[in-house]
């Protein structure tokens, strides 16, 4: 009997480091401890044993049946893991790993700066007006009394595109599309993409942005054009902001005059930002020409209005501290997530 044990101990001992599988695993099980198991025989043939016998041999089949139900347990919890592990490596996945960050969009400062300046407008009762990039000749320039052989139109400027077109050089053109359309009373902003063939510098770049302003109405004079910007400036840079406007000269306007605001950095005294100024350039403007209101059919002897156009980059950079008009148009993920 003890002969007896000891070899079932040894074999199935060995079949259980053998196993390559639960499956396999189970049968050795059963072969040991199932109802027809080579270990449930011995157990029960323990009656069977003369009376002297049975407490040495049955301390000793008790001792095995621990041992080898032990060693069954330990091998079932290895391949279990081992099965688990497969798996998961078969599906790829891995519960316990932190999930997928989703990108999130970033407004684009310079379409945060439009939308500010819109808002100043649209406050004061002007409406959104768009146009084109690619212009006519006619809208872009002729229009706008900026005939062939003005120094407005040349070639160093101006990207010509297919079929005498234009990729326009300023939103002005914007002006005449509405008026070709609108009858006053008209009061619109039209911001918008222009093009020039400029070298990329800090301040200078092939494209760039603008905002358009144009109101036409009966009795419209300077002095409207004046309040128009400066309530604009103190909207835009707080109250203390002054403006100043200076004679110029723009085709499509006269008068015409450039506005500056006093510098939002020192407030006037002088500093590097505006060159120890005091004032910043902010926008060409002018009261339309009577010859450009006469082309959209809108009657110079009972309309007048005034027009503006500024840059909108420029004001990008103030508001952000940016120091390079590159960083505008680069779309640079690292650059533009901080807005
Ligand atoms: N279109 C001009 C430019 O790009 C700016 C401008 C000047 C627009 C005077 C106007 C204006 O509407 O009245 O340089």
């Amino acid at each position: 009997m003890k002969e007896e044990l000891l070899a079932i101990q040894t074999k199935f001992a060995a079949e259980i480091d053998a196993a390559g599988g639960l499956a396999s695993l189970e049968d050795i099980r059963v072969a040991a401890f199932g109802k027809k198991g080579e270990m449930t025989a011995i157990l029960r043939g323990m009656g069977a044993l003369p009376a002297e016998e049975r407490p040495v041999i049955g301390q000793m089949a008790n001792e095995v049946r621990a041992g080898l139900e032990e060693k069954l347990a330990e091998k079932k919890l290895m391949l279990s893991k081992a099965a688990m592990d497969e798996e998961m490596a078969r599906q790829g996945l891995d519960v316990t790993l932190p999930g997928v960050k989703r990108a999130m969009g970033h407004r684009h400062p310079v379409a945060i700066v439009t939308e500010e300046l819109c808002k100043i407008f649209m406050g004061m009762g002007y409406e959104i007006a768009e146009g084109p990039d690619v212009e006519t000749d006619y809208h872009n320039f002729e229009a706008l009394n900026i005939y062939s052989g003005h120094p407005a139109r040349d070639e160093q400027d101006t990207f010509y595109v297919e079929g005498g077109r234009v990729l326009r050089t300023h939103t002005s053109p914007v002006q005449i599309r509405y008026m070709e359309n609108n009858r006053p009373p008209i009061a619109i902003v039209a911001p918008g993409k222009v093009f020039r063939a400029d070298e990329l510098d800090a301040t200078h770049s092939p494209v760039f942005h603008q905002l358009e302003g144009l109101l036409v109405d009966k009795g419209i004079h300077m002095g409207h054009l004046k309040g128009a910007l400066t309530v604009f400036a103190k909207a835009l840079f707080g109250e203390d902001v002054k403006t100043r406007f200076r004679p110029h000269h723009f085709a499509f306007t006269e008068p015409s005059a450039e506005v500056d605001f006093s510098c939002f950095s020192c407030g006037g005294k002088g500093c590097r930002i505006c060159k120890g100024e005091g004032w910043i350039e902010m926008a060409g403007c002018g009261m339309v020409h009577p010859k450009v209101l006469a082309r959209c059919g809108i009657d110079p002897e009972v309309y007048s209005g005034f027009a503006f156009g500024m840059g909108i980059d420029r004001i990008a950079m103030q508001r952000y501290g940016i120091p390079h008009l590159r960083l505008l148009f680069e779309n640079d993920m690292k650059f533009l997530q901080q807005f």
